[in-house]
């Protein structure tokens, strides 16, 4: 399905095109834990969520947490948005290899030119609202899940966090830094990896990320996973 014009303009989708060849490589490197998020969100929702119902992944990039969510629970149906064709196509393959095509859809677009109203019973955001500035772009891509959203589904939610310029956050990019080199990234490819995150982050705290959230209608968010600057939540759409 490919989505109708204009919404949520606010990415560089030219970037992630391009982006996309090396994302799984570059993720495990510069996600410190990439893999355990996917595991304790899919583990999260197995532990909330009946045998059978519909989630919604947003920001499906390659497909990761599709194919990780439609392996753990046979009942579930989802649906992957990502306004990316590149990302989306290997996104696909994913799936075919792991024999997911029938209970996966793909939607090449926003969240917003998904059908409106409820209809999914848990949301996933990962790793997607970090690069949305806080001028209203976060605040509408969570009120487009929440409207999409049973009341008291769970949105699993990861993102780049912390305010720049505060030592807690100085001290904690340079350990980022040093992580990726850990992981065998050569120098050069550490400086370009930092600079693209300073350049397409837009960073917020742990408080205004809740404030967002509550004001697209989410209850308090629970934290359940984090390295360096990376954190991961879940929260609740508020009932009635
Ligand atoms: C860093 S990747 C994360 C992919 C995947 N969720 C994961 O955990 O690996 C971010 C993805 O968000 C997509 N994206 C960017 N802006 C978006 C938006 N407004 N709505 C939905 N997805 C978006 C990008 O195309 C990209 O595929």
């Amino acid at each position: 399905v490919v989505n109708g014009a204009g919404a949520d303009p606010p990415v560089d989708a030219a970037d992630f095109e391009r982006r996309a060849e090396r994302y799984d490589r570059d993720a495990e490197v510069a996600i410190p834990g990439y893999r355990t998020l996917h595991e304790l969100a899919t583990a999260l929702l197995r532990g909330s969520l009946p045998i059978e119902a519909r989630v919604l992944v947003a920001g499906a990039g390659t497909g990761m947490e599709l194919a990780v969510l439609g392996s753990a629970a046979p009942g579930w149906r989802l649906t992957g948005v990502d306004p990316s064709a590149a990302m989306l196509d290997r996104a696909r393959r994913r799936i075919a290899g792991a024999g997911l095509e029938r209970r996966v859809e793909l939607h090449h677009g926003y969240v917003s030119s998904l059908p409106a109203g409820p209809g999914y019973d848990a949301a996933t955001l990962l790793l997607v609202l970090h690069f949305l500035p806080d001028d209203g772009a976060k605040l509408a891509l969570l009120r487009s899940l929440a409207d999409r959203l049973e009341p008291g589904a769970p949105l699993v939610l990861a993102d780049l966090h912390g305010e720049p310029g505060t030592p807690a956050f100085e001290g904690l990019f340079r350990a980022w830094g040093e992580s990726m080199r850990a992981a065998g990234a050569p120098d050069d490819e550490v400086a370009k990896g930092l600079q693209a995150a300073l350049d397409s982050v837009h960073f917020v705290g742990e408080s205004r990320m809740a404030a967002l959230l509550a004001e697209a209608g989410f209850g308090l968010p629970v934290r359940f996973w984090g390295g360096l600057l990376f954190g991961a939540w879940i929260c609740e759409r508020v009932r009635g």
